[in-house]
């Protein structure tokens, strides 16, 4: 039975990118990506996906009058793409209550930091300005806080002397790729329970 996955994201899309990897090497079992969805059009992520023969759906926001409207035809997408989870990989937009209600435990979520600790937009860079010596990322289930739901796991690197939030972030990055892999491994063979 196919494991069908979804794809939320906002950007360049290295992280669709490496599961969408994962998948055609087989490294996720019986998974297969039926939608990548976007709120912004030109996401080089959506580009990504085309190249891949992959469901492209853009959803520009500006085209609606409000964020439920925005979110309905997002979730009127996910409706039709019947997706056993819905991966964000960089969406930059916060799920509303409903959204999450309506997905409950089947959301996750990477960010670039070993939550709780730095939640919310440039993890990478306060990590850098609180002195941290170790850093990382955490996948985790989306609840309807920002960046606070059911940590799935976490990769850590060391924060070196000399970093920038450039270099700190690409040394982060090389572990998402493969964390966020390894956990959505993790929660399609029951391994992890979902909230
Ligand atoms: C990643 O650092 C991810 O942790 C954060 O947004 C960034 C997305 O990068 N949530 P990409 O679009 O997957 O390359």
């Amino acid at each position: 039975m196919p494991r069908r996955l979804a794809v939320l994201l906002s950007g360049r899309g290295s992280n669709f990118e490496a599961i969408a990897e994962a998948v055609d090497s087989g490294a996720i079992p019986g998974a297969e990506i039926v939608a990548v969805i976007s709120d912004v059009p030109a996401a080089v992520g959506l580009e990504r996906a085309r190249r891949r023969g992959l469901p492209a759906f853009p959803v520009d926001r500006s085209g609606f009058a409000s964020r439920g409207e925005h979110e309905s035809e997002i979730l009127r997408i996910l409706e039709e793409a019947k997706p056993d989870l819905i991966c964000l990989a960089g969406y930059m937009r916060v799920l509303s209550p409903e959204f999450v209600a309506r997905h409950r435990g089947r959301i996750l979520n990477i960010h670039p930091a070993l939550l709780p600790k730095f939640p919310g937009l440039h993890a990478q860079k306060r990590a850098l300005e609180a002195g941290e010596t170790v850093s990382g990322c955490t996948v985790h289930f989306v609840d309807e806080g920002t960046d606070t739901g059911p940590v799935i796991l976490q990769r850590t690197v060391p924060v070196l002397p000399g970093d920038t939030e450039e270099s700190l972030s690409e040394r982060i990055l090389v572990e998402e790729h493969q964390a966020y892999s390894e956990a959505i491994r993790r929660v399609l063979s029951g391994g992890v329970k979902s909230p």
